[in-house]
């Protein structure tokens, strides 16, 4: 019988079985209460409470701005409708880097405010430390490689990254560390599909990718994109599965409409 098939509430040892198995794991991001009900109720394997939730549902440019607050609101939103799948948090930017303490702080945070059972954090070696201190307190952790938004000021672009030999060289040596130090799965993003490929069979925990190819042990995708909510952002890797932009405006044309020429409500539809 596979994993999937028998399991009740997913957990980052689920998830080792599912790779060792060569089960592939689906994990999106969900940000709400209603929008993660769906999403449990499908059997998605890991909901990602991510700091995407800056550009997707506050509208802002970057996934800088989001505060801790914030990210806390979002996951508690998305625990309080999650019976199966695992909740990873984001840890956001300016919460972590360069401080190990105020990375477990964040962290417990998240776990006691949220009842959410992970945090994500972005980076390699520098946040090697961060990790094991987090860690140290039972929070699992799940890195973030290659195209890391809450780094795009360094970057200056989202385009590939990793394509140079220097660069693919490192990151891979960061997944090693990262695994070493003690995350339980990594998030590849836009990067190479072979370089993903290579990095996910030199590691034993689950690597998830983004833009990453189909060599990856899963997949994860911003749930806005997917369904189509979000029309602006059109990269290669994203496969639209709906196209709900259209199909709400559609709703609330009709609504506008009906409103407009009287014929809502009807009689059946008042007291
Ligand atoms: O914040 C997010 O949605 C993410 C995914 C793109 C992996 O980190």
């Amino acid at each position: 019988m596979s994993v999937f098939n028998s399991v009740r509430k997913v957990t980052t040892h689920v998830l080792n079985e599912m790779k060792l198995k060569g089960e592939k794991i689906a994990m999106l991001t969900a940000y709400d209460y209603s929008f993660a009900r769906i999403l449990d109720e499908a059997e998605i394997d890991i909901i990602l409470v991510g700091d995407s939730a800056s550009n997707v549902m506050a509208g802002y440019a970057t996934t800088l701005p989001i505060t801790l607050d914030n990210m806390i609101y979002h996951a508690a939103s998305v625990v309080r409708a999650v019976k199966r799948a695992l909740v990873v948090v984001d840890l956001p930017f300016g919460t972590y880097q360069g401080n190990s303490r105020e990375a477990l702080a964040s962290s417990i945070r998240i776990m006691k405010e949220t009842g959410a059972q992970a945090v994500k954090l972005e980076g390699g070696r520098q946040v090697v430390e961060s990790v094991e201190r987090i860690l140290s307190a039972g929070i699992p952790v799940m890195g973030h490689l290659g195209l890391t938004p809450q780094a795009i000021h360094k970057f200056g672009t989202y385009v590939v990254r990793a394509k140079e030999t220097e660069e693919a060289k490192r990151l891979m040596e960061d997944a090693q560390l990262l695994e070493k130090a003690g995350c339980f799965a990594i998030v590849l993003e836009k990067i190479p599909a072979k370089l993903a490929e290579e990095v996910t069979l030199s590691v034993r925990i689950p690597v998830i990718g983004i833009g990453a190819g189909a060599g990856t042990d899963g997949q994860v995708l911003v749930l806005h994109d997917m369904l189509g909510i979000n029309q602006e952002f059109s990269p290669r890797f994203l496969r639209r599965y709906h196209n709900l932009h259209d199909e709400i405006k559609g709703a609330v044309s009709a609504y506008i409409n009906d409103v407009r020429n009287r014929q809502f409500p009807n009689e059946k539809e008042q007291y």
